[in-house]
């Protein structure tokens, strides 16, 4: 197991970032410059909120957002802390998600987006386009779990650079970089 600081918080945590899936020692060397600038974090997918959790500790300034089709996991996961809040939305619906943003109190920016949530392409493509406009200049957007319907095989060109990580557990994860 990796010891870097997000692996840590993650093991921690539970979520399967960590565990089974070992994305967070690749994801630590691409944030850990980013603790003190990114202080608004997105994630598709939300479960147990382990990874909400590990978000929050990482970017301790930050204020984290999940989404996710299954009220239940929302109602728990507004349980967690303060400084993470969750919303029942579907993230595989361009108008589901407008819907949400649009309901947001200002035009909604995010530093930091991740998806994890239904792993499925059309969903991953749709998310990705629809809140793109949306991760701020220097963002990061991460699709999780790229491998399963083969999103990393054809990722579509948001005209950033991106990159493709493979984890021991065979699980891909595609990264854009907007602006930096
Ligand atoms: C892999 S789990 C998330 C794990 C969590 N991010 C973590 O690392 O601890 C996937 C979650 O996505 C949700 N999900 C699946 N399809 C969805 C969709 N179309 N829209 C929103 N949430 C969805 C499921 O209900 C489930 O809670």
């Amino acid at each position: 197991m990796s010891d870097d600081f997000l692996s840590r918080l993650g093991l921690e945590c539970g979520t399967d970032k960590a565990t089974w899936h070992e994305y967070t020692p690749f994801y630590d060397k691409l944030l850990s410059g980013k603790l003190a600038e990114y202080t608004k974090i997105l994630e598709l997918g939300i479960y147990r909120g382990e990874s909400l959790r590990m978000w929050q500790e990482y970017f301790d300034k930050a204020k984290v957002t999940g989404l996710d089709w299954d009220q239940s996991v929302v109602d728990a996961a507004r349980q967690l802390d303060p400084h993470i809040s969750a919303f029942q939305v579907d993230c595989g619906s361009a108008q589901a998600l407008n819907a949400w943003l649009t309901r947001a109190p200002a035009f909604p920016e995010f530093d930091l987006i991740v998806d994890d949530a239904s792993h499925k392409k059309a969903h991953q493509t749709t998310a990705l386009r629809t809140l793109w406009p949306h991760l701020n200049v220097g963002g990061t957007y991460i699709v999780e779990d790229a491998e399963v319907e083969g999103f990393h095989l054809d990722p579509p060109d948001m005209g950033v650079p991106h990159c493709v990580f493979r984890a021991k557990s065979g699980g891909v994860s595609v990264c854009y970089f907007k602006g930096w």
